[in-house]
């Protein structure tokens, strides 16, 4: 098994990375998918523009066996059955990994333009609630969410696959 990932800002390639140094998997990033066969079982990681799992689409013709998206919110959004079935991988497992973002400021071209939207509508709503005011100033000023221990249930599904023989 090899671990295969799609990053824009680099927090889903730490992700990749820690679980590399974890596993002792090796690790490519989307465009180096001509180095692997197509038999080759991946893990992959991708981040997430609006609920959409980035590049996993290049690799529908190879054996995924497990998809992992990153993304700024406390738990999958719009929710976990949603970004399940716009991303097509019913029946696969799939875990949420808190990544992060950059400051607005920092962001360019289409995605600084829609994130700009998403915080005006989201700045428009009457009542806010706490997670509301935190996916603005998240998006705003920046987040790094990030940590070694939002790994645990991938880390747990690789070994079980380990103890079956599978990898
Ligand atoms: C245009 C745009 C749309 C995004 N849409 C989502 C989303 O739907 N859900 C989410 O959780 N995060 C969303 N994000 C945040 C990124 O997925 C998140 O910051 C991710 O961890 C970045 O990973 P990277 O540094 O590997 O590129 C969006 C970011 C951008 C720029």
């Amino acid at each position: 098994m090899v671990i295969v990932y799609e990053s824009k800002t680099g927090f889903t390639k730490r992700y990749a990375e820690m679980l590399a140094a974890k596993t002792g998997l090796k690790v490519f990033r989307v465009k180096e998918i001509s180095k692997i066969s197509p038999d080759e079982e991946i893990i992959f990681l991708g981040w997430m523009k609006v609920g959409k799992i980035q590049d996993l689409d290049k690799l529908r013709k190879f054996n995924v066996k497990a998809v992992c998206g990153s993304g700024t919110g406390r738990t999958a959004e719009p929710d976990t059955e949603t970004v399940i079935a716009r991303n097509k991988i019913e029946g696969m497992p799939f875990f949420y990994l808190r990544g992060g973002c950059l400051p607005l400021k920092e962001i360019k071209g289409m995605d600084r333009i829609m994130l700009s939207l998403f915080v005006k509508m989201l700045k428009s709503r009457k009542d806010k609630d706490e997670r509301t005011e935190e996916a603005i100033a998240i998006i705003e000023n920046g987040f790094d969410g990030v940590k070694e221990e939002n790994l645990a249930d991938v880390l747990e599904w690789i070994n079980a696959k380990r103890a079956e023989g599978c990898v």
